[in-house]
């Protein structure tokens, strides 16, 4: 199969993109190295990649439609992974237009080139944030989810809704695919496991909201690929599918298994919730295991020692 991976220089797009590698598939990546975070980070991705003959990186905005028509028209994709996006929830806050453009808007273009050129299955990677703060426990796709906290799950809920649309008008195969707290190896240096590592080894303050009382169902990124493999490899009409471990673990207890691991405390500052946040997320999984086979194998310790690991090797001279 020939497959995009948008957004593959990037954390979770990389793991996917190089499992699809291995597998033999025909990969193309596409991003645009953002600075959101160093893209350093996402070149170093990129010449992991680059170490498979059957993958290519395009360099190309999700924004520019008349780009990714062409490049559309021209690769003839049988599936699509769509994971660029601006992922960050806080930053959200600060430029919705932005979060829109790119997470929305750039989805469309995505779309319409999809169908403008028969690509057989999209999988579109969503988020338990689109959840915001429903008082159904676990969180299942049921939910309406029409009440999202911030313009980053707003942009991405709207997404998903526009692939009914194109599902229905088009025939487009789509399915969302709702990520829960992602971590791992080349973790994104924005988020909690990074935060944490950092904290820890150099010392820096980070803010511990709502006295670590947050619980989040942690999976880790070698599972999350997996379910992605298995929703491209499935075309499903028109799904929505929650991707976690189905077992949320307190923050407070994620801060001492890394402390644990490393031999020392963090530095932590005590923080109120912010307004953006959910105090849990909790991932009812008995729709991907059905429908994927989807079955997340990494504990939460487990998938901390890999990621203490990696950061231990590569982060620390
Ligand atoms: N990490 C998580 O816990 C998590 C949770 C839920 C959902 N997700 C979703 O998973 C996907 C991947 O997230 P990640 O954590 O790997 O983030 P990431 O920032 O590491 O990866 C996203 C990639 O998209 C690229 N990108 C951003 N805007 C682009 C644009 N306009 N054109 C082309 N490329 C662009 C970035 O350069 C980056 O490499 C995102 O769609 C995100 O919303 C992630």
């Amino acid at each position: 199969m020939k497959i995009l991976v948008t957004g593959a220089a990037g954390f979770i797009g990389s793991h996917l993109a190089d499992k699809l590698a291995r597998r033999g598939d025909d990969v193309v990546g596409l991003d645009n190295f953002n600075d959101y975070y160093d893209p350093r980070r996402k070149r170093a991705n990129q010449r992991r990649l680059a170490a498979h003959s059957n993958f290519r990186m395009i360099e190309a905005d999700v924004r520019d439609r008349q780009g990714i028509a062409a490049i559309f028209g021209r690769e003839k994709f049988n599936a699509v992974a769509h994971l660029a996006a601006l992922a960050g929830v806080r930053n959200a806050v600060k430029h919705p237009d932005l979060y829109v453009q790119v997470d929305y808007n750039g989805t469309q273009n995505l779309l319409d080139a999809a169908r403008d050129n028969d690509v057989g299955n999209f999988v579109f990677a969503s988020t338990s944030s689109v959840y915001g703060a429903t008082k159904q426990i676990p969180f299942v796709e049921t939910d309406p989810c029409d009440r999202p906290l911030q313009p980053y799950a707003a942009a991405k809920r709207a997404a998903e809704i526009l692939g009914f649309t194109y599902h229905h008008l088009f025939g487009l195969n789509f399915t969302a695919i709702r990520f829960f707290t992602v971590y791992g190896p080349a973790g994104r240096p924005d988020m909690m496991a990074y935060l944490l590592a950092d904290s820890i080894c150099k010392q820096r303050e980070i803010p511990l909201y709502n006295g670590g009382e947050m619980w989040r169902d942690w999976t880790y990124v070698g599972d999350i690929a997996d379910g992605a493999v298995a929703a491209l490899d499935r075309p499903l009409g028109y799904e929505v599918i929650n991707l976690g471990r189905g077992q949320p673990v307190l923050l407070n207890e994620f801060v001492e298994i890394m402390e644990g691991l490393a031999g020392d405390k963090a530095n932590l500052r005590e923080a109120p919730k912010l307004a953006a946040d959910v105090v849990r997320t909790y991932a009812d999984i008995g729709k991907a295991r059905r429908l994927l086979g989807y079955d997340p194998q990494v504990s939460v310790r487990e998938g901390v020692e890999r990621f203490w690991e990696w950061y231990r090797e590569e982060e620390l001279e």
